[in-house]
């Protein structure tokens, strides 16, 4: 199709990665006009946990709409709402013993980010807000400079301002404790660090390229929070909604987090839906000052409903995802102890896993192989050096093999067409005869 070349704006990104024109999708499949059949491992970017079209929550959309239930009500009280606000209560936030009141922000997961910075700015009237190497939490102006990757800041045409950065866990090698390090810069009045309204933090960072904060250290970044009052934002919009192998993937570390933004798969069909939990301590916003008019989806409200009564309502999705999650690790690390020379490395949680090819164009070629046999998969990383697996929790067992099977080939032939120089010659002789 050309119109896409015609009038689509050069600032497509996935539709280069996967250059097909898409027209039906079920469950971890996705088909193009011609038929033919593409299993899904990027899930919507986090947002298909329970998959495309998922036959459970149709139906109830379809009776929504089919009785003009309301579509758009801006803020105001609709019953979709209240029950939605219903099931998260009783099963989501009770069950984990967490208090937290929910804001409807705008139906993005910056716009969510946007909500926690601003809030916490405005309770603690402190500007500074430390925020991570390699996260990643938006890209409108707020969520922006909380940001890491350049590409994406680089774009902002303004300075952005109001934050600092910090080293993640990991980001100095195993032997520095980079918290160690905060809790210094912030007990130091002359380190040149104001002392921050918040840290915001993903205890997974996805688009960073997965990268896994330990519990300790999740731990130990929440003691430092409480040390020098400051508030914990997790910002759970990709590793949240089950994604780890918990509801909220902050729930094994044992912390509690004073702020959460939750969007991409909170809505359950991929329809755009954020909120922003905090205690109730902190609701100190007056009426409509972070405002929008697409604040709640009430097509949301009843998928989001639904995938919390099917599969949060006790813990057999949970020990599922875990079990799946289990499986991808255990077939990664098979792949890089054969694959990669022992360069490659896994990192991940859940069903929230990569290998790191520490190359990014190595990374791309493997991406591009694998969509030439029928899986969508992408990468991230600074470099893009990660592929990323992020397939729809609910995905077979067998569809789950499938896939892992596609990436494997595809490294395997990645890897051989890399080494492919004859033994016995010198390597620079085969540089040089190929230039010659
Ligand atoms: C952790 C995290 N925060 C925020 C965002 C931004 O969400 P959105 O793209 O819906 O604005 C993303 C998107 O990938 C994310 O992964």
């Amino acid at each position: 199709m050309k119109i896409f070349d015609e009038i689509e704006s050069e600032v497509q990104s996935y539709a280069r990665s996967f250059p097909r024109v898409f027209n039906r999708a079920k469950n971890e499949f996705l088909y193009d006009e011609e038929g033919n059949q593409y299993l899904d491992f990027l899930a919507g970017a986090g947002t298909l946990n329970y998959g495309h079209n998922n036959d459970l929550f149709k139906p109830l959309l379809l009776k929504y709409i089919e009785d003009d239930g309301i579509t758009h009500g801006l803020d105001m009280h609709t019953k979709a709402k209240g029950k939605f606000l219903e099931a998260f209560n009783e099963k989501i936030l009770k069950p984990r013993k967490l208090d937290y009141v929910m804001q409807f922000t705008g139906p993005t997961g910056t716009n969510a980010v946007e909500a926690a910075l601003k809030l916490a700015r405005n309770i603690t009237g402190r500007e500074n807000v430390i925020a991570f190497t390699n996260g990643f939490h938006g890209v409108s102006l707020g969520s922006l400079a909380a940001t890491g990757n350049s590409h994406h800041r680089g774009a902002a045409g303004v300075s952005l301002s109001g934050v600092t950065r910090m080293p993640y866990d990991g980001y100095l090698g195993d032997e520095v404790d980079t918290i160690e390090y905060l809790d210094k810069v912030l007990s130091d009045t002359s380190s040149g660090v104001d002392l921050p309204a918040a840290v915001i933090v993903e205890t997974v960072q996805g688009e960073g390229g997965i990268n896994v904060a330990s519990f300790q250290w999740l731990q130990n970044l929440e003691a430092v929070c409480r040390k020098h009052d400051i508030l914990l934002i997790v910002d759970d919009i990709q590793a949240g909604c089950g994604r780890t192998g918990t509801y909220f993937s902050f729930e094994e570390a044992g912390i509690s987090p004073d702020i959460v933004t939750l969007s991409k798969s909170i809505g359950g069909y991929g329809l755009p839906f954020a909120v922003v939990l905090f205690k109730p301590e902190l609701d100190q916003w007056k009426p409509g000052e972070h405002n929008g008019t697409f604040r709640g989806n009430n097509f949301a409200f009843v998928t989001a409903k639904a995938a919390i009564d099917y599969y949060w309502s006790d813990d057999a999705f949970s020990k599922a995802i875990k079990k799946k999650g289990q499986y991808i690790s255990d077939r990664l690390e098979k792949i890089i102890e054969q694959y990669g020379e022992g360069n490659f490395t896994t990192r991940g949680r859940g069903m929230f896993q990569g290998i790191n090819c520490v190359n990014g164009e190595l990374a791309s070629k493997i991406t591009k192989k694998c969509f030439q046999s029928g899986l969508m998969i992408e990468t991230s990383g600074a470099d893009d050096q990660v592929v990323k697996f992020l397939c729809p929790l609910i995905i077979s067992e067998d569809s789950l093999a499938k896939g892992i099977d596609i990436v494997e080939q595809a490294i395997k032939e990645v890897c051989a067409s890399e080494n492919n120089i004859p033994e016995d010659t010198d390597y620079f002789d085969t540089v040089y005869q190929q230039q010659a």
